[in-house]
């Protein structure tokens, strides 16, 4: 599958891209994932991109636009699910621009939509890896990590991300609504767009591989 994963924080891109890499083996291609494991490591662009993330900021265009190219230019992926990526207007030209220079044919952008509400209650009781090659997701509601808060994959203890927090989140929020929803619009005039308004991983996972199916048939 060929699929990029819209939506607001805490709509559930991270815990369904997993799911789908367990389906077909595509590969999960999350640029927030992968900012997280270079502030970890203190490389430059981790330090860069640090002070933007812990505030619910975008990263420059610029910095991820590199990351992205280096990902898709050095290691091409058959199968891809980008998760939170592209999230503004200038990144979803220059994918397209570098889908058209490596010959890459997208199947579908899936904008997974989720009642606000769901989406706080989600985020406030989310526990992620702190293993940085796992990332692992769980909810203390919903899918609850192992005995002693540790990831129940690689045995890591499981932590809060850096910006859980109220503010943060809060801004992750605005900026998702000012900045990345616009894409809803881009992506249905491009027709590349499914919406999908189901609430259960297993549901979402479903409705994607059900149109990803029908559009690879055509
Ligand atoms: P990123 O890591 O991408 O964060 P985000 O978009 O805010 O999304 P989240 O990871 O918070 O939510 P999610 O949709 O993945 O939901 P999840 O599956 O975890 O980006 C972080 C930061 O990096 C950005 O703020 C920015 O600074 C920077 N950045 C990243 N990409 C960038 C870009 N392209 N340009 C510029 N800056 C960029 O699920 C949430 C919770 O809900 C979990 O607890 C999960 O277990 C639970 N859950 C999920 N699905 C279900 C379900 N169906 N039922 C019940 N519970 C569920
Ligand atoms: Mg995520």
């Amino acid at each position: 599958m060929r699929i990029i994963l819209l939506g607001a924080p805490g709509s559930g891109k991270g815990t369904v891209a997993k799911r789908l890499t367990a389906y077909d083996g595509s590969v999960q291609i999350s640029t927030g994932d992968m900012l997280r494991s270079e502030v970890q490591q203190d490389t430059p662009l981790g330090l860069k991109a640090l002070k933007f993330m812990v505030a619910g900021n975008l990263v420059p265009d610029e910095l991820i636009l590199e990351i992205i190219a280096t990902r898709f230019e050095l290691n091409p992926p058959s199968g891809f699910l980008l998760d939170g990526f592209p999230r503004t207007i200038p990144q979803a030209t220059a994918l397209d621009a570098m889908f058209a220079r490596l010959g890459i044919q997208l199947d579908l952008v899936a904008n997974l939509v989720v009642p606000e509400d769901v989406i706080l209650d989600r985020l406030s009781n989310r526990r992620t890896c702190s293993n940085t090659a796992c990332q692992e997701i769980y909810n203390l509601k919903s899918n609850p990590p192992g005995a002693g808060d540790t990831c129940r994959k690689c045995g890591s203890l499981v932590i809060q991300r850096a910006d859980e927090t109220v503010e943060a989140v809060t801004r992750r929020l605005q900026v998702y609504r000012s900045t990345t929803e616009p894409l809803v619009e881009y992506y249905t005039r491009t027709g590349q767009l499914l919406v999908v308004k189901d609430l259960k991983t297993d549901d979402v996972a479903a409705s994607i591989i059900r149109a990803a199916g029908a559009h690879a048939c055509i």
